[in-house]
């Protein structure tokens, strides 16, 4: 794993194989941004001569090398885009990409020392993070482990005023880029190796690892219990389903948080099985429980002030003679009946146990996370996902700080005509299906009937974001992307700054 370091040497001292730098997209041509003063100097201020001849523009995603001149102790010099020039600082969101794509192009290094913009901690913070997460690798199948090895050490480059700050918010960005980094390594494992049994063992074991209280519920237990949407899910395949709880409570904490996550470790829609074409990336059906688990250990190595309790509802979606068919009834936990019509509806079966259960504990807030529909896809693209609540302010709040957290994200409502359609089974309380249009709020809406009277739910419909299948960009790799971690860690931390 990539070593994150931060230092308040200058830019021209410090001993590294490269030397990152931040240009921007001025009026009259290539500006570099705050952080390349030293490299301007080394090249007698005609730095952006030197890039422009080299074709770079100072747009985001660029990246160009040049050798250093004498006066830098760094043998490269690479430059990479920060869009337009901006007067007043750059967006964080442009320094973690910048810093992520550099981290990106070099793969192969064994020292890079990163002097973006970092005038201020939450900057700081921004580059160490976009740095940890363009890192990223997946190398567990391939003989040479993925081509080039992570750029092994990232040093960031901060001014000395507020190096303590500094050191923290380099901290924070560990804390959150590994477990960011650990929730991708959970979706990319095939589905051959990653199925409900192995992950919660992998969660156990992280769990006990990091002072977390970790409780697996099998399928004796599930049985026992009358979890009837796990089990109907579940029952098709050879690796039963499991429950499991994980639990970070803090001494002052004064409110609690319950995160759920769908955990289809592969989703093969069961009887009503997919097309080819819509099955590749189904392992990824998983990436909510990833997420989940990923923003309790986060709150716990960053010491939150909140308890925040993980609730991973994990099965395999196969079609077998064992497998629930369209036309079954389940039985779920806490007592209502669903008419399975689509087993490829499978999700909001697992989530709702899952949903009644956190419920009972009385959680302050109820945030589920998952690859629900192809519909949410549809509605807002491969890069954003949507946010549905039955409290207004819970869903505008979560919208406002994923865009904070770097996350795209868009509110969505569950009209109360979609509910309808859901509820005209003649056998059953409700059916797993409804209306065909406005699918993703249908899925909500569902959901929402598993929601105790008087709590407070919001669903992050991640089906769109949660796997990315285009050229690497930024600090996203292809395949996991870690969606919608940084947006539960950031809501823990409000909420346990606001009840502090
Ligand atoms: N896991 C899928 C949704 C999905 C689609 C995730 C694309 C990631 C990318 C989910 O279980 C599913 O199959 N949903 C169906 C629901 C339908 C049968 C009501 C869908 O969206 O087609
Ligand atoms: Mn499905
Ligand atoms: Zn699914």
């Amino acid at each position: 794993m990539t070593a994150l370091s931060v230092s308040t040497s200058s830019a021209a001292s410090l001993r590294a194989d490269a030397l990152v730098i931040g240009v921007a997209k001025g009026p009259k041509g290539i500006v570099p941004a705050p952080g390349a003063e030293a490299v301007n100097e080394a090249f007698e201020g005609k730095l952006a001569e030197v890039l422009t001849t080299l074709g770079a523009t100072g747009a985001e995603g660029e990246a160009v090398k040049v050798p250093s001149p004498a006066g830098l102790k760094a043998a490269l010099v690479l430059a990479v885009g920060l869009g337009e020039a901006a007067e007043d600082g750059y967006g964080l969101e442009a320094l973690r990409r910048a810093a992520g794509v550099a981290a990106r192009t070099l793969a192969g290094t064994k020292k890079a020392a990163l002097a973006l913009p970092a005038e201020s901690a939450d900057e700081v913070e921004a580059v160490a993070l976009g740095g940890l997460l363009g890192s990223y690798a997946f190398g567990t199948y391939k003989a040479d482990g993925n081509g080039k090895e992570p750029v092994g050490e990232l040093v960031v480059l901060a001014p000395r005023k507020g190096s303590k700050d500094a050191k923290a918010a380099v901290e924070r960005a560990v804390a959150v880029g590994e477990e960011m980094n650990r929730a991708r390594d959970l979706v990319n494992t095939a589905p051959n190796d990653l199925n409900p049994k192995s992950f919660a063992a992998i969660a156990q074991a992280a769990g006990k690892e990091h002072g977390l209280k970790v409780e697996v519920l099998d399928e004796k237990a599930l049985t026992k219990g009358g979890f009837g949407g796990l089990l109907g899910v579940g029952g098709g395949s050879a690796n039963p389903p499991r429950l499991v709880k994980v639990a970070y409570t803090h001494p002052k904490a004064k409110a609690t948080l319950a995160f759920v996550g769908k955990g289809i470790t592969y989703d093969s829609g069961g009887i009503s099985l997919k097309p080819a074409g819509h099955n590749e990336t189904m392992k990824c059906d998983m990436a909510g429980a990833a997420a989940v688990f990923a923003a309790v250990v986060a709150a716990k190595r960053l010491g939150l002030a909140v308890n925040v309790t993980g609730w991973l509802a994990l099965a395999e979606n196969m079609p077998s003679g064992t497998a629930t068919r369209p036309g079954d009834v389940l039985r779920m936990y806490g007592g209502k009946t669903v008419e399975v019509l689509n087993t490829d509806a499978e999700g909001r079966l697992v989530l709702a146990d899952a949903i009644v259960r956190a419920g009972e504990e009385n959680p302050d807030v109820i945030v589920d996370v998952a690859t629900l529909t192809g519909a949410m896809v549809m509605a807002l693209g491969n890069r954003t996902f949507g946010v549905m609540s039955n409290n207004d302010e819970l869903r505008e709040t979560l919208h406002a700080i994923a865009g904070e957290a770097g996350e795209q994200s868009w509110p969505m409502p569950l009209p109360a005509d979609l509910r309808k359609g859901m509820t005209e089974s003649t056998i059953a309380d409700l059916s797993n299906m409804g209306e065909r249009m406005g699918g993703g709020l249908v899925a909500g809406l569902f959901l929402k009937e598993f929601v105790a009277e008087g709590a407070t739910w919001a669903h992050l419909d991640i089906a769109g974001p949660a796997f990315h299948e285009g050229a690497p960009f930024g600090y996203t790799p292809k395949g996991g992307t870690a969606s919608a971690v940084r947006t539960l860690v950031r809501y823990a931390e409000q909420t346990a700054a606001a009840k502090a």
